[in-house]
């Protein structure tokens, strides 16, 4: 559990009226007090166009920390103590003069809080807005001068961008006004639990690093898998596609911290350095196609209900060409992984929601067991439950009890929820308290977001000439598309069921 409190600071929200706000910012930033990790005189201001009062402000507000808070029931008293942290004002993103009037209600709400002139910004709207927002904070607020030793960091949240070029002027954009320590570029996946512990789990045990290389991996296999659907996304949807939704970002991370090399320390520097190897060694094998499979949700049935296919969707094009699924084999060319393939899927409306890590290892020789037994057994596998189910399972042979030679696969397994028994923090929670207190190891570096968009962005260029797989319609509810097992299935293996 985190445990260090934060100097006191200002939260600056920019798009505070939105979805984000609502269902995670507050929620978490409620949680964290209700825990006591920070500080009395921390204070947040929310900036949005929408016309609101600080008490309207504060009453909506509310309601989203009943909704969605970790700590319930609401406790009244650390809920009024919550409320008089937080402001609202009313403002258009680009316009000076009502970042002037921000400017002066932070100076009167480092007067009344006593929050010493510390700044958080957070960039909660759609991403063509935060381009004014950087520029006007950047000039009037100057981020850089460390007033009395006063800080000021910045937290941009996805898409970092749209493609490689775009990812680079943002970088630009940003470094104008801001130094690379000041920006917290959010993958909020760093800051689930269990993705931390894949760090843990590879690095403070002796047992497993031993053999997590291309000496005794046979392949490993990542999915990330929503029942969901894109819901009210359509708009923001139909530009992504599940490669810049979920590939460029979460999914990369999962393959650099599953192959990365240890760090020599665990510092915010260290530790990206040696994902930014990772993924500079990162190659789509293009031996076979362009490497990808594509697929769109067409209507079908998840949970015994009805749902709508992709191109029925609010704000989708009804002859749109968004992938909402994807296949790819990646590889990783350098001394640890060379020759190990990396298949990586993901998608939504399939069939249950699971993220997952498996790792199969190579079979050993046979040569003790029957013809008939060594058919029956499976190769080890150590599969990283990210969620729902967080936890680790270890699949090994076993010999069935009773005459004979015949041998099963068993289980071994570890779940948080028995070994633990406290629910994990929200994602949220942990990157906040952290962008508080300066540490951004759990956030991307500018290299490191442009070596994911430098890996994405040529698949995407493929495709927008007309190149590269053909997109399959899958029903909605089942694995994807067809061609996904025949594509892994061409290196014979398959995907594991889930
Ligand atoms: P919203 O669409 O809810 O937008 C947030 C706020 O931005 C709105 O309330 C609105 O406030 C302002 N806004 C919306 N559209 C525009 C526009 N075209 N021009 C100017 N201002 C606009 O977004 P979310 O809160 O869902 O997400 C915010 C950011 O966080 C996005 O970049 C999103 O990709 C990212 N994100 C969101 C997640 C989520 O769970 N919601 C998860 C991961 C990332 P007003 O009109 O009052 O100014
Ligand atoms: C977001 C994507 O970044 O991650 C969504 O934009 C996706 O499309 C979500 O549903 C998944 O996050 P989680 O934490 O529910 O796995």
């Amino acid at each position: 559990m985190l445990n260090k409190k934060p100097s006191p600071c200002i939260m600056v929200i920019f798009g505070a009226s939105g979805d984000l706000t609502f269902r995670k910012l507050i929620p978490a930033l409620y949680d964290l007090v209700a825990d006591d990790l920070l500080p009395p005189e921390f204070a947040m201001i929310g900036f949005a166009r929408k016309p609101k009062t600080n008490d309207q402000f504060r009453q909506e507000m509310r309601q989203a920390v009943e909704e969605f808070a970790r700590c319930k029931p609401i406790n009244p008293t650390i809920w009024e103590r919550f409320a008089r942290a937080l402001h609202y004002q009313q403002g258009d993103y680009h316009t000076p003069a009502d970042y002037q009037v921000l400017l002066r209600r932070l100076e009167a709400i480092d007067q009344a809080h006593g929050s010493g002139g510390n700044r958080l910004y957070y960039l909660a709207t759609p991403p063509e807005v935060y381009w004014p927002i950087i520029e006007h904070v950047g000039t009037m607020m100057c981020p850089t001068d460390t007033n009395n030793g006063a800080w000021s960091r910045i937290i941009v949240e996805k898409p970092f961008g749209s493609d490689l070029d775009s990812a680079r002027q943002l970088n630009e954009h940003l470094h104008r006004w801001f130094r690379e320590d000041q920006i917290y570029r959010i993958d909020h996946y760093l800051g689930k639990e269990t993705v931390q512990n894949i760090f843990v789990f590879r690095f403070a045990n002796g047992i497993f690093e031993p053999i997590w290389d291309r000496r005794y991996v046979d392949h490993v296999q990542i999915t990330v898998a929503e029942s969901i659907g894109i819901g009210n996304r359509g708009s923001y949807y139909e530009h992504a596609g599940v490669i810049r939704d979920i590939v460029q970002n979460h999914m990369l991370q999962l393959v650099a911290l599953t192959a990365m090399e240890p760090p020599a320390e665990f510092s915010p520097d260290a530790v990206r350095n040696e994902k930014v190897k990772v993924l500079k060694a990162l190659r789509v094998d293009t031996s076979r196609g362009d490497g990808t499979v594509r697929g769109q949700y067409g209507p079908g049935r998840i949970n015994n209900e009805l749902v709508k296919g992709y191109t029925q969707e609010e704000g989708v094009a009804p002859d749109s060409t968004t992938e909402t699924y994807l296949a790819m084999k990646l590889l990783i060319e350098n001394w640890r992984w060379a020759g190990v393939p990396f298949y990586v899927r993901s998608g939504k409306r399939l069939p249950r929601r699971v993220t997952e890590i498996a790792i199969q290892f190579k079979m050993p020789p046979l040569l003790l067991f029957s013809k008939r037994t060594a058919e029956t057994i499976q190769p080890n596998l150590l599969v990283l439950n990210i969620q729902p189910d967080e936890g680790i399972s270890l699949h090994f042979s076993a010999k069935t009890p009773g005459a004979g030679d015949a041998v099963q696969p068993v289980i071994m397994n570890f779940s948080y929820g028995t070994s633990f028994r406290t629910p994990a923090p929200d994602a949220y929670e942990r990157l906040l308290l952290d962008a508080m207190l300066g540490d951004s190891t759990l956030f991307t570096r500018s290299d490191e977001v442009e070596a994911s968009w430098a890996l994405v962005t040529p698949v995407i260029e493929r495709w927008q000439e007309g190149g590269g797989s053909f997109i399959e319609l899958y029903r909605a509810g089942t694995w994807g598309p067809k061609s996904a097992d025949d594509f892994i299935a061409a290196d014979g293996r398959k995907w594991r069921t889930l």
